[in-house]
């Protein structure tokens, strides 16, 4: 079978996958989750191994269903004038929340709180009253993915989402970047695929995701 047949496989189980988005965007590696099968274990697993900005993915309706903006467009300072991003033409960030039950929002358990609770009101969004159950500011990051997915948009915000709705998940991913823990740079997609085979994952090109979901 094919690296995104796998990968649809994996997310179908709830094991994350780790996704290169391509040579001329980031050149970044997420190891990408199903938000609704997150634990605390997997929270300690994303900032021990991959080590960068833990983030749930959530697609465009639902994003619209839950009132969230991106966050760029609801800030009324300077420092959110963009436009110059090197990699794309906006960053998908939304707001930073914790659901209100934790207590300060970074702990493992309280991260995969925030996680599997926001894959749960997205499973739910009619009946999901958002801002009586989280809070922001919070720590975990939401993103909110472009209305068409890959059609629109290459980052790996739009692959959590696609890979978790070709599975039949709920429309929400956990994104976090595989940083070297050497030299602090993005993990090379070699050391990447080595890291994939040595723990059982799948480890997928965004061309290849793209072919098969798009
Ligand atoms: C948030 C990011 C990551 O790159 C994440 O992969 C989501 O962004 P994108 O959809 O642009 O790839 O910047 O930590
Ligand atoms: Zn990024
Ligand atoms: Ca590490
Ligand atoms: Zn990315």
């Amino acid at each position: 079978s094919t690296a995104a047949a796998d990968a649809i496989a994996a997310f179908r189980d709830g094991k994350p996958v780790l996704v290169y988005d391509a040579d001329d965007r980031e050149g970044e590696v997420d190891l990408i989750y199903p938000a609704d099968a997150v634990t605390p274990g997997d929270v300690a697993r994303l900032r021990n191994d991959a080590g960068g900005l833990i983030c749930v993915a959530l697609s465009d309706d639902i994003a619209d269903a839950f009132g969230l903006p991106f966050l760029q467009e609801s800030l009324d300072h300077p420092a959110s004038e963009s436009g110059d991003l090197e990699y794309d033409d906006r960053a998908s960030f939304s707001l930073p929340v914790n659901h209100r039950d934790t207590y300060t929002g970074i702990t493992d358990e309280d991260r995969a709180l925030t996680i599997t609770e926001v894959a749960r009101a997205a499973e739910t969004p009619d009946a999901t009253d958002f801002a009586a159950e989280f809070r922001t500011p919070g720590h975990v990051f939401l993103l909110r993915a472009a209305p068409g997915l890959l059609a629109d948009r290459d980052g790996h915000t739009e692959y959590g989402v696609a890979l978790a709705r070709a599975a039949g998940r709920a429309p929400a991913a956990v994104v976090c970047e595989m940083l070297d823990d050497e030299t602090g740079a993005a993990l090379s997609p070699d050391d990447a695929a080595a890291y994939a085979d040595r723990h059982g994952l799948v480890y997928v090109t965004g061309t290849e995701l793209k072919a098969a979901l798009a």
